[in-house]
């Protein structure tokens, strides 16, 4: 029997399937990929839209033993939701919750010194050592500490363990283009991140972990691994570039299915002006099937007149404008009943569009694909339990 979040009592306006056996597969790929590194699965925004409890508790059960957020809060959730391990989290601001992650046992990082002041001031005044890691930049240019600054961190660090504070756990940066491989600046990140690696253990860091790889270096790249891989749209199945190869190269597969029911179907005569702006005239009479899911879904206005959708066993395009609750496709005289089907994206194994398709489409890549599926969709959990096929 499927199990699932939200009760199937009446039939859905949209669903977003979420397969949790293909996270648990995925997560199991990912560690053959890095099997000398243990495996951080990403779970901020959400996870990237699939549901951060639910992809957690999935990707812990296939032995992800880190679990990583971008804020605070994203990692207090998971604790408010019984979620033990470790967990890390990295985009702080001053004045963030640092207390309350030192108290739930979160690894917080670092990237300077006013940061490194807030977790030691806050570990003092509730007496529990924190967890702290370092975070370098590496060439990325957006968080992490510059090379010119890191000693003084690391000297700053080092002073707040000899005073029982805390606890440098990791040290670590970020890919600005692993998902290019060979580009240039993969190689100056490596050896910047191994100088300042070796600078930190000179001067007394013992990291408990070291890691730089996010997906793209995971599949692409093993001396980039480490002690921990970063992965995060790999285990939503979906390959970080299409350059680099399709989720199957991977042996990974695609964790969220997007369908909605079709909310009408019409007969239309030839020269009809299709949703706003009329950017879609029918080139002759046809059917036109109502798609009840738009932009407020997630449903990318850029991908107006290029989406694809699997409606009747055929692929679709958006005709015309994507509006805030719902598009239009033309049907060609095709005749699927109210309620049918429309499947915007999934595995493809069922003739369907991928994430990756809709990226196409939109001009954007499939991680904002996924991610921006509202909140108005409700996420349908499949293959909760691991004997049910994970
Ligand atoms: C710091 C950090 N590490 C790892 C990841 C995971 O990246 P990916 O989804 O490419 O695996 C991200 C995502 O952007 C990130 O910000």
């Amino acid at each position: 029997m499927t199990e699932t979040a939200h009760p199937r009592t009446a039939p859905l306006r949209a669903r977003a399937e979420i397969d949790l056996a293909a996270v648990r597969a995925n997560v199991r790929a990912l560690r053959a990929h890095a099997p000398t590194a243990a495996l951080m699965a990403v779970v901020k925004s959400d996870a990237y839209g699939h549901g951060a409890v639910q992809c957690a508790r999935a990707a812990r059960e296939a032995g992800a033993t880190w679990l990583g957020t971008a804020t605070p809060e994203e990692a207090l959730a998971l604790r408010a939701a019984g979620l033990p391990g470790r967990v890390m989290c990295w985009l702080w601001t001053p004045g963030g919750p640092w207390a309350e992650a030192i108290e739930a046992d979160i690894d917080v990082s670092v990237s300077g010194m006013w940061a490194l002041r807030e977790a030691v001031a806050a570990a003092e005044a509730v007496g529990t050592r924190a967890r702290v890691q370092l975070k370098a930049d590496t060439g990325l240019g957006r968080a992490g500490c510059q090379p010119a600054d890191w000693a003084e961190l690391v000297a700053a660090a080092l002073a707040a363990e000899a005073r029982g504070l805390i606890t440098v756990t990791g040290l670590w940066s970020h890919f600005a283009c692993a998902d290019e491989p060979g580009h240039p600046s993969i190689q100056a990140q490596l050896a910047l991140f191994r100088e300042m690696v070796a600078y930190a253990e000179e001067q007394g860091v013992r990291p408990e972990v070291r890691h730089i790889a996010n997906s793209p270096a995971t599949l692409t790249l093993p001396e980039s691994h480490f002690d921990l891989v970063r992965t995060g749209i790999a285990v939503y199945g979906i390959s970080p570039s299409p350059e680099l190869g399709t989720p199957a190269d991977f042996g990974l597969r695609p964790v969220m299915t997007l369908s909605a029911s079709l909310a009408l179907v019409k007969h239309v005569p030839a020269g009809h002006g299709v949703s706003y702006g009329h950017h879609y005239v029918t080139p002759g009479e046809t059917t036109l099937g109502l798609v009840p899911v738009g932009y407020a879904d997630g449903v990318p206005r850029h991908a107006s007149g290029t989406g694809p959708v699997l409606v009747g066993g055929k692929w679709r395009t958006v005709a015309g404008r994507v509006a805030m609750d719902q598009f239009v496709v033309d049907l060609g005289g095709d005749e699927p009943e109210p309620g049918a089907p429309a499947v915007l994206f999934g595995p493809g194994d069922g003739g369907e569009p991928t994430a990756e398709d809709w990226a196409r489409a939109a001009g954007t890549i499939a991680y904002e694909i996924v991610t921006r599926i509202g909140t108005r969709v409700p996420r349908v959990y499949v293959k909760v339990k691991e004997e049910q096929g994970g």
